[in-house]
């Protein structure tokens, strides 16, 4: 049977790929998108997760729109979260649910239920702290010893570093960490056999990382990092990832520390196998 899966994002173009490949796997049942500011606006990420459902031939599958908060990514998905290409995907107001995401989780989430929360975190402490259990939490998020905001914290996290701290101590997650998703690399030959919808919404972020090339990416600079696909790959196929526990904590900033709290965390796949995955689930 389908695992069923909720999806909580802030899309986001790798939020986009991500999204689709769930839509795109038989093994997952796909119950709900649970939307979150991050990337960019709520307004935009709800109406991004609305347009990729309708792309996706998949106006069934609820949204759930959640917690406002400043967009803080815009430089790297653009002002409307996809690259300025929203618009080429199909406009859509369906699905929209007039629920708040924690009794969303009350109604919906059942013991086989995975979650796989690919944004900043605000929803899924929320839920935690109104009483939900997730039978099974992928985050992506955190870095251990590195990140992308700061030098040691990672977006998802440094958006919201409570929230974070929440589902760390009491949500038992299980950690996708930027140490694994920036190894995630679409490049130019991987997006030339993706489904061209999706590979259209990543100029921008192939710009970003041009730019910045001579900090992190010199041999990516032709590619985009597909960190959140990792996290749902893992839904989608659990024992993608190889996991292992740490004792963590986060700090204010939202940074991954030692600390007391048994964590989760995935350290290495088998590359060759999850792109090649990845590639013939999303392509054209
Ligand atoms: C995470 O931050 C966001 O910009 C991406 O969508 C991903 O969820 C990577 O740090
Ligand atoms: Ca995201």
């Amino acid at each position: 049977m389908a695992i069923p899966l909720i999806i909580d994002t802030d899309p986001g173009v790798d939020d986009a790929f991500a999204i689709a490949l769930a839509a795109r796997s038989p093994e997952v049942k796909l119950v709900g998108l649970t939307t979150v500011f991050g990337n960019v606006g709520l307004e935009h990420t709800t109406r991004n997760a609305q347009r990729l459902l309708a792309h996706l031939g998949r106006t069934d599958v609820p949204v759930v729109k959640g917690a406002e908060g400043p967009g803080g990514a815009s430089d790297v998905h653009g002002e409307d979260g996809l690259g300025g290409q929203a618009h080429t995907l199909p406009e859509s107001d369906k699905g929209l649910h007039g629920e708040d995401v924690t009794k969303f989780f009350a109604d919906n989430l059942t013991p086989d239920t995975v979650v796989a929360a690919i944004g900043p975190l605000t929803n899924i402490a929320a839920a935690l702290d109104g009483g939900i259990t997730f039978p099974r939490l992928i985050v992506m998020g955190g870095g251990l010893g590195i990140g992308n905001m700061t030098l040691r914290a990672e977006f998802n996290f440094w958006a919201d570093p409570e929230a974070a701290q929440v589902v760390i101590r009491k949500g038992n997650p299980i950690i996708v960490p930027l140490n694994l998703t920036q190894r995630c690399i679409a490049d130019t030959e991987f997006l030339a056999n993706v489904d061209p919808v999706l590979s259209n919404l990543t100029g921008t972020y192939r710009e970003y990382l041009a730019r910045h090339s001579e900090q992190n990416f010199s041999e990516r600079e032709e590619g985009i990092l597909v960190h959140d696909a990792v996290a749902v790959a893992e839904a989608i196929v659990p024992g993608t990832l190889k996991t292992r526990t740490h004792l963590l904590d986060i700090d204010d900033e939202g940074a991954l520390v030692e600390g007391k709290y048994q964590v989760e965390v995935a350290e290495d796949t088998d590359w060759p196998a999850l792109m090649s995955f990845m590639a013939q689930r999303l392509s054209g």
